[in-house]
């Protein structure tokens, strides 16, 4: 694992923004998997800027995102296709056909993971992935206890995850129990992976799953196994690391 200690959140971001624009470059045609949550917004500011500076170009990229919430529409303002849409490809000049987020709305659930796995296999596989770090060590909603050989597949959602995500619904009671993730097996056969992670407050979820013992009871720990693992991490997220 290579590990980048950056100052803040920012320096963290302008990092993980440097790694996914090489890729860009140096690869037109990538694939990437991309995250939602508050982590990956400072990266994705700045590959706007860079988009629209003319220093990277999205035309010929897919992406391919890591989870959605079952029940919501992608037009529903909390829903994660929404989210990328404001927070990155209304804004860049991604080709929206070459974008891919699970549909909440799929009424056969095995069917949906299915053709979200095949979706994965037909693009040639995921070149980088970008993960944000939940508190309990989820990787996308791949909760503690998933078997690490899953692909997609549906989750309830972790108690702990449910009441981290309440602050973008109105109420508790309107957060989606249930969601669509990739699994670890589909995130494990990314060619790299990118988990940027930010703040105090993800300290010890940091020394848990780097640190320490690989266990499904904290997903993120599976990256340890990975070849090519990129940590983007500030210092308030390493502090409680020797
Ligand atoms: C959510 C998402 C994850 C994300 C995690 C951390 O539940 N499904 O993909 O990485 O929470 O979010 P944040 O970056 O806001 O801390």
């Amino acid at each position: 694992m290579r590990i980048y200690k950056a100052k803040d959140y920012k320096e963290m971001s302008r990092i993980g923004a440097n790694i996914l624009s090489s890729q860009i470059i140096l690869k037109p045609q990538s694939v990437l998997g991309l995250a939602t949550g508050s982590t990956p917004l400072g990266i994705y500011e700045l590959l706007i800027e860079r988009c629209k500076g003319g220093d990277i170009d999205f035309s010929q990229a897919a992406s391919i995102n890591l989870d959605e919430y079952k029940g919501l529409d992608g037009s529903h303002s909390q829903s994660y296709r929404y989210f990328m849409q404001n927070n990155l490809f209304s804004s860049i000049n991604i080709n929206l056909e070459n974008t891919h987020v699970p549909n909440g709305l799929a009424d056969d659930d095995s069917k949906e993971c299915r053709r979200y796995d095949k979706i994965i296999d037909d693009c040639g596989g995921i070149d980088i992935q970008l993960l944000g770090l939940g508190h309990n060590g989820h990787i996308g909603f791949n909760e503690p206890g998933t078997d690490f050989p899953k692909g997609t597949h549906l989750v309830a959602l972790a108690e702990s995850t449910i009441k981290a995500n309440k602050r973008f619904f109105a109420d508790e009671k309107d957060v989606p129990r249930f969601a669509y993730t990739m699994g670890i097996k589909s995130i494990m056969k990314a060619r790299h992976i990118l988990i940027a992670v930010s703040g105090i407050d993800k300290a010890d979820i940091v020394k848990i799953a780097f640190w320490g013992p690989v266990s499904p009871e904290v997903p993120a720990s599976v990256l340890q196994l990975h070849n090519n693992v990129t940590l983007i991490a500030d210092e308030a997220a390493l502090s409680k690391v020797d």
